[in-house]
């Protein structure tokens, strides 16, 4: 379902996503030039747009053609969120909630984002991290309650030799939280290169702030760590939309996923688990994926082998408020191709929650906004509702 403005009014109703065009990708800035010099020339008039001030974010200018826009899929009480992208620190209508009900619509604060993404907000209260890196902090994240049912099940299966972790391209650390609901599991670090990011690993989280690495993970020495990591995890960027055709490009060092092997030969983790956006699963890219696993399969510098499995997993499935399809590229040394299904097959069968409008006998339906937001006090501010006469441009 998305937004759409009725042909007259202020009405709002909802269509079928099928009814839209809406694109997948990331959205622009919503405010042009011409929106900020109509607001700040016409101070004797009643502006058409409101005007809201923050020190991090900025000046906040809408046009009720720009609000009511059913392209850029603002968020609904009654559903999940839409997936929460590190976009969101600008000024997308996606990082919006509209009441449908009421006409009234507002921007997401910080901590409901977090909320939306199934964190305690408290992870991202760190001082000295602006509000627009928080932001891109979280969309970013897995959410932990995803990580936590899938480092789980791991555990379920596999009997760890060490129950030690290293994590690299930690980010905010949603998927390291999932490794430290594995009992005795340790980490040994977590390698990041963004400054906003490494903060926030080294605030008051469960493992200690000095295994934080501020560095590029390609200069790190992880030669140090052969033979005692139990799982080596993490969320390595790849970019195999700018990689045409699949040949020399397509192992360029600076595409981390592609040389993610070389990390895995020299380290010889009993368990890897790396984490993608779905676009990698798709068929533009499916050699792409494919040639990533068979180099994951038979890491070069390395003796020993692993049984490799990729998934696509729905956060929302997991009582996470949020659509969020994510690719787990899952490998374990020495195994039975079989054991990385039945770890998948696990995760699947501790799913909570479900599409509503699919049955499922022991499933809920997906945790909606209203379930995580609703009893929040209003954020007030520049946050506050807009009603729908400002919506409408028709303020008194
Ligand atoms: C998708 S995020 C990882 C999110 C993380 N898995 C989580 O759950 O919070 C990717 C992270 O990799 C980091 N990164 C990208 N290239 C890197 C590199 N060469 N070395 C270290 N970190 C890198 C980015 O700064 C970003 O924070």
């Amino acid at each position: 379902m998305t937004l759409e403005r009725a042909n007259v009014g202020r009405q709002l109703r909802l269509l079928p996503e099928a009814e839209t065009q809406t694109p997948q990708g990331e959205y622009s800035l919503l405010f042009d030039d011409q929106h900020r010099t109509t607001s700040n020339s016409a101070s004797s008039q009643p502006s058409p747009v409101e005007v809201f001030e923050d020190e991090v974010l900025g000046e906040l200018l809408w046009s009720p053609a720009v609000a009511l826009d059913p392209k850029h899929r603002p968020q609904t009480w009654d559903r999940p969120a839409g997936t929460v992208r590190r976009s969101w620190c600008k000024y997308p209508q996606e990082a919006h909630l509209v009441d449908v009900a009421a006409g009234r619509y507002r921007r997401l604060t910080v901590d409901e984002i977090a909320l939306i993404q199934g964190f305690e907000p408290s992870w991202f209260e760190v001082p000295g991290v602006s509000t627009r890196s928080r932001i891109k902090a979280i969309g970013d994240a897995v959410p932990p309650p995803l990580a936590r049912a899938i480092l789980q099940s791991i555990d379920k299966l596999w009997s760890w030799n060490h129950r030690t972790a290293v994590e690299i391209c930690a980010g905010s650390g949603g998927l390291a939280s999932g490794a430290c609901e594995v009992q005795g599991m340790e980490h040994l670090g977590l390698i990041e290169m963004w400054e906003p990011a490494c903060q926030i690993l080294r605030h008051s989280k469960p493992w200690p702030a000095d295994w934080v690495a501020c560095i590029d993970a390609r200069a790190y020495d992880f030669a140090s760590l052969r033979g005692q990591v139990g799982l080596l995890s993490g969320g390595p960027p790849c970019q195999p939309w700018s990689l045409a055709g699949h040949h020399k490009g397509v192992f360029d060092p600076r595409d981390l996923l592609a040389y993610i092997h070389e990390i895995v030969g020299v380290v010889e983790p009993e368990v890897f688990l790396f984490e993608n956006v779905p676009g990698l699963a798709s068929e533009q890219n499916r050699d792409y994926l494919q040639a990533v696993i068979e180099r994951l399969r038979c890491p070069t510098t390395s003796n020993v082998g692993y049984s490799v499995m990729a998934a696509i997993l729905n956060a929302a499935d997991f009582g996470v408020p949020q659509v969020r399809r994510r690719v787990f590229l899952l490998g374990v040394r020495d195994a039975p191709a079989s054991l990385a299904y039945r770890v998948f097959d696990r995760v699947y069968a501790r799913a909570t929650h479900r599409d509503p409008t699919h049955a499922h006998p022991h499933r809920q339906p997906w945790v909606t906004l209203r379930d995580v937001l609703g009893s929040r006090p209003d954020p007030g501010g520049w946050r506050r509702w807009l009603d729908s006469s400002l919506v409408a441009g028709n303020r008194p």
